[in-house]
């Protein structure tokens, strides 16, 4: 599975990754050595792993409850939000576009 990552400076990175790990996006972003924090370690409730995406968004699973309720409360909230802890790695990530809302230095 292949998708670009966009970091908060505005630079774009393609990451290949196999989706017979069982990652999430978020593993995958930690692996990849992006620094977003997961403070909650993947269960909807930090908001920490948020990313925009930019492209592919129609093609992602639905967003589950948990999700849609922790995304409710971000000031920073696009309609194309999501929580890279709720994304498995698989078929439909294959050419997505996301950016980091919440890296930390
Ligand atoms: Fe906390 Fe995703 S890691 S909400």
């Amino acid at each position: 599975i292949a998708f670009t990552v966009e970091n908060k400076h505005g630079e774009r990175k393609e990451i290949e990754i196999p989706d017979d790990m069982g990652l999430s996006l978020m593993e995958a972003l930690k692996a990849s050595e992006y620094n977003i924090l997961a403070t909650c370690g993947g269960m909807a409730l930090c908001a920490t792993c948020h990313v925009q995406v930019l492209q592919g968004f129609d093609n992602l699973p639905a967003i589950g409850d948990a999700e849609y309720d922790m995304l409710d409360t971000l000031p920073d909230l696009t309609p194309e939000s999501r929580l890279a802890c709720q994304l498995k790695i698989s078929e439909e990530l294959n050419g997505a576009v996301f950016r980091l809302m919440d890296e930390s230095d």
